[in-house]
Formats: structure tokens, C-alpha cells, sequence
């Protein structure tokens, strides 16, 4: 099972059976390593992963950037994402959280970043405002979302094999350009970049089959990325910064 890629090469030194161990998505490395291309982490800032599931970007955060991680998320048992941590060696705060309930206090965090989560609970007009106000002033938020490179409500429908495995769930799936405007509408932030990934299908398609391999089993998503062969679904990276 080979996961290593020359574009990522952080994420390469990390071991497959690991990662495939904390399966919830696609690769979450491979898009934290290309998000964070467009971040500005910097050794002892504060960062919230939000959604941080059962904790691989948060071990990879800690490690590749020296930052110190609060990782909060709300399906994974805190215990098991800090049993994971311990076993890393990494210093990680592991807590239950909310997305619209975070027990931070304002503007805590130099940067948030939310990792195949977001599109969860972060589509509502209302959301940015709220999430933005644990930033400091200047703090950086990065998302990783799946994406579509047209907007449905252009399309008009939801393409069937999305629709068939994803429902109406991915009406929360969107171009770069959407969120872009959706965030710098508000001028509460400064979007400093929002761009599909060109290796976005091809990259989550790889670990569909990696995963399905490994389980015995097809993944979940595997029939609708053959299917899509690339024409829409791909993830979208956006980054902000909070004026300050
Ligand atoms: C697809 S998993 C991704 C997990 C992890 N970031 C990764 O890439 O491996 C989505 C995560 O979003 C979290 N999540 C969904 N809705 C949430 C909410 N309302 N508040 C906090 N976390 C939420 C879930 O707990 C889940 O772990």
C-alpha cells in the first residue's frame, strides 16, 4: 500500500496503515500539506482543528509546524483522539465540541483549520461570523471542503451518481468562486485564496481504492468517483485572514 506522493512530501513520511487506521475521508494529509501551502503557520501559534475526527491532521499540525493544536470535534470520542495523541508523542488538546457551541474563549486562535468538515455545519450566511470571532486579530482560517467545479443551483440538479451516494447532502458542496464571494461579501475576512484542487479527484479516487483494498469492501465513495471520471467533484481550498 503506497501513499507516498513527491507533492507531498510531508505527508509522505507518515505510515499508511496508520492513516487507513483513522479513516473518515479522503487523505486528510494530503489536503491539510496543500492547504497549508497557502497558510502562514508558524512554530507556537494557536490552532483549533475543527472536525478533527480521529486526529490525523492534528498529530500532522503538531509535528510539521510546531504549532499547538486544540483538535475538537463532535462524532469521535475525545479519549480515543487523546489516546491517539499520547501514542504520537504529541501535546494536543482533545475535546467534544459543537461547531455553533465551541468553548473557546474570543479571539484565542491564531489560526483555525477545518479539514473535510466544514461543509458540515459551515454554509449557513450566518457561520463565518461566528467561527471568526475565536480568531485574533490578522488570525487565518483554512478549509478543505468537497467541491464541485459548477454550482448545482446553476446545474440545476444534483448529478445523479453524486446524488445516488451523497443525497441532498451535497448541496453543500461548492465551487472555489462560491466561497470566495461568500466570505469576502462580508469583509469580515480577507480571503487570501480559494482554488480547487487540479488533483482533487484523482487524489481522493486513490484513497477510495487504497481503502476499499485494505477493508475488503468498496468505499462508500468509490462508484461515484468512477463514475464522475473528474467532471465535478474535486475539493475546494480556501483561506482567509481576519483583518487586524
Ligand atoms: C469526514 S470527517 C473528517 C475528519 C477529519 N478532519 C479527517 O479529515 O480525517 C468529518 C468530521 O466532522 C465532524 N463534524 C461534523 N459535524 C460537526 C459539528 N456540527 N461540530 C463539530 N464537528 C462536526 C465529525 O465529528 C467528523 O469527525
Amino acid at each position: 500500500m503506497d501513499l507516498t506522493r513527491d507533492e507531498y512530501p510531508r505527508s509522505s513520511k507518515y505510515d499508511a496503515e496508520w492513516l487507513l487506521d483513522c479513516d473518515m475521508g479522503p487523505h486528510p494529509l494530503w489536503l491539510l500539506e496543500d492547504l497549508a501551502r497557502d497558510l502562514d503557520l508558524q512554530p507556537g501559534m494557536r490552532v483549533l482543528d475543527l472536525g478533527s475526527g480521529k486526529g490525523a491532521t492534528s498529530v500532522f499540525l503538531t509535528k510539521e509546524y510546531g504549532v499547538r493544536v486544540w483538535a475538537a470535534d463532535l462524532w469521535v470520542d475525545p479519549t480515543e483522539a487523546a489516546a491517539t495523541f499520547a501514542r504520537q508523542g504529541v501535546d494536543v488538546t482533545a475535546l467534544k465540541a459543537e461547531a455553533h457551541a465551541l468553548p473557546f474563549a474570543r479571539e484565542f486562535f491564531d489560526a483555525i483549520v477545518c479539514i473535510d468538515a466544514y461543509e458540515y455545519f459551515g454554509t449557513a450566511d450566518g457561520y463565518l461570523a461566528y467561527l471568526t470571532s475565536f480568531l485574533k486579530p490578522g488570525g487565518q482560517l483554512g478549509i478543505a471542503t468537497p467541491a464541485m467545479t459548477a454550482e448545482i443551483r446553476d446545474l440545476g440538479y444534483i448529478p445523479e451518481h453524486i446524488k445516488k451516494v451523497v443525497g441532498w447532502e451535497a448541496i453543500a458542496w461548492h465551487t472555489a468562486d462560491w466561497w470566495r464571494f461568500h466570505w469576502e461579501v462580508t469583509e469580515l475576512v480577507e480571503v487570501t485564496s480559494a482554488r480547487l484542487q487540479e488533483s482533487g479527484w484523482r487524489d481522493w479516487l486513490t484513497w477510495a481504492q487504497v481503502s476499499s483494498e485494505r477493508n475488503g469492501k468498496p468505499d462508500a465513495s468509490l462508484e461515484m468517483l468512477e463514475a464522475d471520471q473528474g467532471e465535478y467533484l474535486t475539493f475546494a481550498l480556501v483561506t482567509a485572514r481576519k483583518p487586524g
